[in-house]
């Protein structure tokens, strides 16, 4: 078995990735491990993020283990002070501070209720490469969001979110039903790094989730379109029309039920990967009760999910070396394993030699 289908490759880099929620990230020191390196995060008295590489370049203790003065952050271990930009101001007991006494800043980007942090190149952090959300924040959608940390890779989380196929049988008790089980699943590129993979269900009994939030009269006409943009985005666009409406853009726009739900996936190292997810919904927006009970909903929706994908890790782990079977429906996870397998042979340089500022700086006099 190779690298593809295993899915234990080097990390994608050149990519915003979720390190944490807006509201984690605060006045305190907040830890935390992104692609196995460790990150400090914090907000100056601006309001700005900050992500700094959690190492002193001296000895390397954990800066998040320091304390904060202003917006600079004092070493726990010799009391040497970093600026927010990671350039170290005062070494104790010597007069200079030696040119290379510095740590990474990540670029830092704020949206959506998360802080993205940029695990690249910093030249080529541009915010046009985050997923842009027009319903978010707009009147008239409802706002849900969870975050979890998976004991699972991101390979094996992403081929869940490109498989409509699944929830049929994972989750019949909110967005699945037996109705779906014989129907073709397509899956298409859209754009460079985007792939979609969906379907229709037509005539069938609405899903146990439009039952319970938009009860319809008779049969309807179900879409779900799984999308995956690598390395890291997924959002889930499902919705329910009366049987036989028409399958326009302006019709699923004015559907009784719709949600969106994204994910914005972060691996903390080979093995785990957190979560973070919102569902932007249609309907009842400013209902803190349903909003409530989508909280609850999608955190066992997911948690279905992350069983499965948990036991397939250790499985994997346990018998290194066995190919799974392809079957029909795995038409969207071949072609994402591919398609990822692609950008880490482009990112190669990036992603096998030590970053810059992962190389231990000359501290000199
Ligand atoms: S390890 Fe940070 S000052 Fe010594
Ligand atoms: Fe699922």
């Amino acid at each position: 078995m190779n690298r593809t289908e295993t899915g234990q490759g080097p990390f994608l880099r050149q990519a915003w990735y979720a390190a944490a929620s807006s509201d984690e990230v605060g006045a305190g020191l907040l830890a935390r491990t992104l692609l196995n390196e460790p990150v400090l995060l914090y907000r100056l008295e601006s309001g700005e993020p900050v992500a700094l590489l959690d190492r002193c370049a001296h000895r390397f203790a954990p800066l998040s283990l320091g304390r904060r003065c202003g917006d600079e952050v004092v070493c726990p271990y010799h009391g040497m002070r970093y600026g927010p930009d990671g350039v170290c101001t005062q070494v104790p007991g010597q007069a200079t501070v030696p040119a290379r006494a510095r740590v990474h800043r990540y670029p830092t980007l704020e949206r959506y209720g998360l802080v993205f942090v940029w695990m690249g190149d910093p030249a080529r952090a541009d915010a046009r490469h985050l997923v842009s959300i027009a319903q978010y924040g707009q009147a008239g959608w409802g706002l849900s969001r969870g975050h979890a940390l998976f004991h699972a890779c991101l390979d094996n989380i992403l081929d869940n979110l490109i498989d409509p196929a699944h929830t049929t049988y994972v989750h019949p008790r909110t967005i699945g039903s037996d109705a779906g089980a014989d129907v073709a699943v397509q899956a298409e590129l859209e754009g460079a790094d985007t792939l979609v993979c969906g379907r229709w269900v037509n005539d069938a009994p609405a899903v146990p989730m439009v039952q319970r939030f938009a009860p319809p009269d008779g049969p309807v006409d179900r879409w779900q379109f799984y999308r995956v943009r690598l390395p890291c985005t997924s959002w889930v666009d499902f919705g329910s029309l009366p049987a036989g409406s028409p399958h326009t853009p302006e019709a699923m726009d004015a559907a009784p039920y719709r949600v969106i739900s994204y994910a914005f996936l972060t691996p903390q190292d080979a093995e785990h990967t957190h979560y973070f997810s919102f569902q932007l919904r249609n309907f009842a927006a400013d209902d803190g009760a349903v909003t409530a009970e989508f909280n609850a909903l999608y955190r066992a929706t997911f948690d279905e999910d992350r069983v499965l994908l948990e036991a397939i890790q250790r499985e994997e782990r346990r018998a290194p070396g066995t190919a799974p079977t392809r079957i029909a429906s795995d038409a969207g996870v071949a072609r994402l394993r591919r398609m990822a397998h692609a950008w880490r042979e482009a990112e190669q340089p990036h992603a096998t030699a030590a970053a810059p500022h992962q190389r231990t700086p000359d501290l000199g006099g």
